[in-house]
């Protein structure tokens, strides 16, 4: 297999999505807690993905300064509670993880405020404070905030399955 995702999860909605990646492309699943201990074949796609803390996705300047991927096989996803119809929102997101040149995609992901310590809940508190105070703001991200909830829509994922897959064949690295 010439495939890998990566992820890094905090309380488990990313790993959702990377599990269902993996097996659909029948390809390794590796935590980002791992990435040190693997010998990386600079032919394969990386596909990554992390969620969203404060607009950055979780451990990707890391992972890229780890492990030198080539920019062409790399695949980037971001899971959050940001409304996936506020495209300008997604846009600043990419654009905040210098990911302009990359495929990236975006997909709805949850709370679990039992998994979370003291100062994430509050921070994510006052977060769907600040929103419900401004109409202009996102209020689909304010009402998911309100309590714990999966909002993960493992179906979104199929175009990006579709164009990992026909990504590897002009690369001509065998994922299926
Ligand atoms: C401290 C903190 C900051 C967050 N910042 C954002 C954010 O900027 N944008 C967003 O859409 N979601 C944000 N979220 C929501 C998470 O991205 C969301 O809960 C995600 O599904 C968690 O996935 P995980 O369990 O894989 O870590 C934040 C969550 C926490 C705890």
């Amino acid at each position: 297999m010439r495939a890998i995702v990566v992820y890094s999860s905090k309380t488990g909605f990313t790993l959702k999505y990377a599990k269902k990646l993996s097996e659909d492309l029948n390809c390794e699943l590796l935590s980002i807690k791992e990435i040190k201990t693997r010998n990386w074949d600079k032919d394969e796609i990386v596909i990554y993905g992390g969620s969203l803390k404060a607009g950055l996705i979780r451990d990707l300047s890391h992972f890229n300064k780890t492990v030198k991927v080539n920019p062409d096989h790399l695949v980037v996803f971001a899971c959050g509670l940001t409304s996936r119809e506020d495209q300008v929102k997604i846009q600043e997101i990419k654009k905040a993880n210098h990911l302009e040149n990359s495929p990236f995609y975006y997909f709805p992901g949850g709370v679990d405020y039992s998994r979370l310590g003291f100062a994430s809940r509050s921070l994510l508190k006052m977060i769907c404070q600040s929103i419900k105070k401004d109409p202009q703001k996102d209020q689909m991200m304010a009402k998911r905030l309100e309590k714990s909830g999966d909002y993960t829509e493992l179906d979104l994922l199929e175009e990006m399955i579709e164009q990992i897959k026909s990504k590897s064949r002009f690369h001509e690295i065998n994922v299926e």
